[in-house]
């Protein structure tokens, strides 16, 4: 089967396999790179479930897909999230469709991400999703699209923390400790007090209804993808929960990750337990290898080549054919393919062709041209 292909080593100073002794130890120590010679990587543990390196594969609607899970896992990320999953949709979704929405058998362990306002709805999906055999939960409090809103969902429950306190209590108790429960927040709606305030009411109950984990995207809900991710923010967040005796809900933090050294610059900076690789990953699993490069102490890896490049986006196109059917998969590869291709010298003009693509010929065709 296609997903079983091996995506070769970019360079001989491939560190994802050096890695493994070190950081099942638990602690990886000493990176040998500039700034990061003392630091230390701890796994990331959400409850019971442990994440020894912590940088995950955060959840994109429209991309993390089973496809880009596990091409980021073959690149490092021990841990997925699926793109966010409206409660109404996985109680309706029909066992056949479901396979295009739920865990691949090959990829644990994956997290579910789920966006609704009803609890009784909301849990009935958390029910699915576990029998489903998603290794953890995580609630949508974040999303700051305006359908979402108007609906009173995702960010809008920044406003409303009473609801996504409900929802909280109500999923805690479905789930009873079968798997990890977390959740994901934006800095708050807004820059208000009020906000601010809102949000830290959800993270206090959320302590106290025994959810293992928050992602804290440091922007506000208006903000949308403007401006830059309030790290201070995120760091505030970490040592509010260790001050007041809950360092064990781990904090993951999110915002304008984009490249290895950063990632493990915010690890550092914000004391977080682990850092969310978004948009940085869209197009480049490469980012992973170049963290566990950077913490083994291997240094910068070169960009990959072009049939580097070529080999992965053989490998993403033919997971893709695999999930969706030849007809669907090349304008669902176009949407990561015009990201793929910055690392390409002649970006401008390979995307032009990606964004041409309407079949299976059209896409081999590019790939011939350009890799
Ligand atoms: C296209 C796109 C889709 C996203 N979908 C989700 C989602 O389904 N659930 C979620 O919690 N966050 C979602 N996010 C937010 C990201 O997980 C992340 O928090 C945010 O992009 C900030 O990280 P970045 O600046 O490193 O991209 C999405 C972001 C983008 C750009």
């Amino acid at each position: 089967m296609t997903n079983h292909i091996n995506i070769q080593p970019v360079s001989s100073n491939d560190a994802v396999s050096g890695l493994a002794g070190g950081i099942a130890n638990g602690i990886v120590s000493g990176i040998a790179n500039g700034n990061f010679a003392e630091m230390e990587i701890m796994p990331l543990r959400f409850g019971t479930l442990t994440i020894k390196f912590p940088f995950i594969q955060a959840a994109l609607s429209g991309y993390s897909d089973l496809p880009m899970r596990m091409i980021s896992r073959r690149f490092g990320a021990e841990f997925t999230i699926s793109e966010v999953l409206l409660d109404q949709f996985v109680v309706t979704v029909s066992n056949r469709k479901s396979r295009l929405y739920f865990a691949g058998e090959e990829e644990h362990p994956c997290g579910v991400q789920l966006m609704g306002n009803e609890p009784n709805l909301m849990c009935r999906a958390v029910e699915r999703l576990i029998d489903a055999g998603f290794d953890l939960v995580d609630l949508n409090f974040a999303c700051p699209v305006k359908k979402v809103l108007s609906r009173g969902r995702g960010g809008w429950l920044l406003n409303e923390p009473d609801i996504a306190i409900k929802i909280i209590e109500q999923i805690s108790r479905v789930i009873s400790g079968a798997v990890p429960l977390t959740i994901k927040l934006r800095k708050g709606f807004d820059d208000t007090q009020l906000s601010r305030n809102n949000f830290f009411k959800i993270l206090d109950n959320a302590v106290d209804l025994g959810v293992q984990g928050v992602t804290v995207h440091g922007r506000t809900v208006k903000q949308r993808y403007e401006g830059t991710s309030d790290w201070n923010f995120i760091r505030s967040v970490k040592e509010y929960l260790v001050e007041g005796g809950n360092s064990k809900l781990a904090v993951v933090g999110s915002g304008d990750i984009f490249d290895a050294e950063t990632a493990l610059l915010r690890l550092r900076e914000s004391c977080v337990d682990g850092i969310a690789l978004a948009r940085g990953a869209i197009g480049n699993p490469w980012i992973f290898r170049n963290i566990k490069s950077l913490v083994c102490g291997q240094g910068k890896l070169k960009p990959p080549n072009l049939q580097e490049q070529k080999d992965v986006l053989k490998i993403h196109f033919d997971l893709t054919v695999n999930l969706y059917g030849e007809s669907k998969a090349p304008t669902t590869m176009r949407a990561f393919a015009v990201h793929y291709c910055k690392l390409h010298p002649e970006m401008a003009e390979v995307r032009a062709d990606f964004v041409r693509v309407k079949n299976v010929n059209d896409w081999n065709k590019v790939l011939e041209k350009w890799y």
